[in-house]
């Protein structure tokens, strides 16, 4: 449904045949903010995603359609600025990135739009940002391999959008796989897929609907607070590279020296680093009860020690943690609004979901979105 949309209007606006991209979303079972850190993450691509109609042109014109939006944006390749209207940022980001590199571009039609909520914590700029590389890649035979695309649809971000994210969103875009978790080392960056199969278990996401205002200016304080961290334990010498380097008894150590709460924001990413490894094994052994425990405790370091969530976010998960047949519920993302990931027993589902709309409407007063999601391939062209 959503693609013949954004392929007629692509027909509408530009005409001609376009090639047709689905770049998804994503959630995050556990491993939070600890990317930048060069950590682990495990996020999954979803079946939520934007969908590209796209076309080379022959001369350097950028015609950008945001169908959702029903708002048109037009540039010239020698002329790249950042826009006030913001969404085309994270198009122009890319290009930008890509003639930097050298590539042999020329200017595009474009047509996209999709169903990931924007600021809700599922990636929608890594989305748009991932699904552009890759299209421009394909229309235009640049054979960039895929691990560059995400490293340049990274750098789109930092450069032209100002948000110093991590690799996960990106990486996850572009390598994620049906039915499988991706465990990602985000120092060396081998990867590994994770099954996640139960089909008695559910994804379920529980939306805030609160837009996350601060989270970009506080996403680029915690990664400060980290580095600061980081320098402090440099000066005892050893090799320490990054928080991965750094265990809880050399941070015990050391804790006088801190300032606390630059420590009790090392310690989280300590802890949550090696909660993901842990995690993991517990899947491979089919153990989803410890798997969702895991879940709630990272929730916990969150909200506690890395201090990025929510009263609304607290909330879902405390109401989570009671229900039946919910293994394991923690807010997921940058943080401060967005989404809680839960993970549910089928057969909970319903019962979950009508607690979770009573509980948070009676406490709260809001209203809060549930998804049902399923994990889907990464980016792709269409047939
Ligand atoms: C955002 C960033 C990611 C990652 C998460 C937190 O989604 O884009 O790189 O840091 O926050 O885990």
């Amino acid at each position: 449904m959503m693609i013949q949309t954004i392929r007629s209007k692509f027909h509408q606006r530009f005409g001609g045949e376009p090639l047709m991209v689905r770049s998804p979303g994503r959630v995050n079972l556990i491993g939070e903010h600890t990317d930048y850190n060069e950590g682990y993450v495990l996020p999954a691509s979803i079946d939520r995603a934007v969908i590209f109609a796209i076309a080379p042109r022959n001369n350097d014109q950028c015609r950008m359609y945001s169908a959702d939006l029903n708002q048109v944006f037009e540039t010239r390749l020698g002329s790249l600025e950042k826009s006030e209207m913001r969404w085309p940022n994270y198009l122009l980001g890319v290009v930008d990135q890509l003639l930097k590199a050298g590539a042999a571009l020329k200017g595009f039609d474009v047509v996209f739009g999709g169903d990931i909520p924007i600021a809700a914590g599922l990636s929608s700029s890594a989305a748009i940002e991932g699904g552009l590389a890759f299209a421009l890649n394909e229309i235009f035979n640049l054979h960039i391999d895929k691990l560059t695309l995400v490293k340049l649809a990274q750098k789109a971000e930092n450069e032209f959008v100002g948000v110093h994210c991590g690799i996960m969103d990106q990486f996850i875009n572009l390598f994620g796989k049906e039915h499988r978790l991706l465990l990602l080392d985000c120092r060396s960056l081998e990867f590994e897929y994770v099954p996640f199969e139960r089909n008695d278990l559910r994804i379920v996401l529980c939306d805030t609907q609160v837009k996350r205002e601060l989270a970009s200016s506080e996403y680029n304080v915690r990664r400060q607070q980290c580095e600061t961290g980081v320098k402090l334990l440099q000066k005892h010498g050893g090799c320490i590279r990054s928080l991965r380097d750094v265990s809880l008894n050399m941070l015990e150590r050391h804790r006088l020296e801190f300032d606390p709460i630059v420590y009790k924001r090392c310690e989280y990413v300590v802890r949550e680093n090696a909660r993901v490894l842990e995690a993991c094994n517990d899947l491979k052994r089919g153990d989803f009860a410890e798997f969702g425990r895991k879940m709630f405790e990272s929730h916990a370091g969150l909200r506690d020690d890395y201090q990025v969530s929510s009263s609304e976010l607290d909330l879902l998960v405390e109401i989570a943690s009671q229900a039946h047949g919910v293994l394991g519920a923690r807010m997921m993302g940058a943080g401060f609004g967005g989404c809680t990931i839960n993970v549910v027993e089928e057969s909970h589902v319903q019962e979950f979901s009508r607690i979770v709309s009573d509980e948070y409407c009676k406490r709260l007063g809001g209203y809060v979105k549930l998804y049902i999601t399923n994990i889907k391939p990464g980016t792709a062209a269409l047939k």
